[in-house]
């Protein structure tokens, strides 16, 4: 792994895709565990979150069906923006198992909504599965259930996640560099 520049910025190798991987082992596994005879829903949050949802579905050996969404984002009047809206949710989910996959948890702005969204839907239980976690950015109460890697507050690419379009082909994780 060596330095990348993406746009106007620089990036240096983070966490290796080897690492990434055992990371990903382990949330598997839980879910393997937790799972066994639920049939769970799996739904992967577009577009950063399907680099996460193929690694983690082909080591899962419970029955599981797989879908996506992707949360539309309403940047009206204020200056924050909001998300508040799943597209391309078909799946009946009432009365289901659902485990949300997502890329990275930051602030957890991405996580109320879509958690405000699933409920709507009367879910028989929802968890949240997130490839990355930044706990230092995170604002929200709503518990984490399976973190593959905990990383600190700055900016990734890789493995799915982007800087404005670029980057999700790296494998494993790289950091934005100081400069
Ligand atoms: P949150 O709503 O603040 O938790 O942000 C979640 C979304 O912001 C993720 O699904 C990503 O699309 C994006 N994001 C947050 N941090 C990063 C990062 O370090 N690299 C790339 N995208 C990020």
């Amino acid at each position: 792994m060596s330095r990348v520049r993406l746009h106007d910025k620089e990036f240096e190798p983070y966490i290796s895709e080897r690492d990434v991987a055992a990371a990903i082992d382990k949330v598997a596994a839980d879910l393997n565990r937790d799972f066994a005879g639920k049939r769970p829903v799996l739904i992967g949050v577009l577009n950063g979150a399907f680099f996460f949802a193929a690694e983690l579905v082909k080591r899962l050996t419970i029955e599981c069906e797989v879908t996506f969404v992707k949360v539309a984002s309403y940047h009206g009047t204020r200056s924050s923006g909001k998300v508040s809206d799943l597209i391309g949710l078909s799946e009946r989910i009432e009365g289901r198992h659902v485990i949300v996959l997502e890329d990275i948890v930051d602030t957890g702005g991405t996580v109320r909504h879509i958690m405000d969204a699933l409920r709507d839907h009367h879910p028989a239980s929802v968890r949240i599965a997130a490839l990355l976690f930044k706990p230092e950015a995170y604002k929200q109460d709503i518990r984490i259930d399976h973190v593959a890697l905990e990383i600190p507050n700055a900016f990734v690419v890789g493995s799915g996640l982007d800087h404005d379009g670029l980057g999700r082909n790296l494998p494993g994780i790289y950091t934005i560099t100081a400069s």
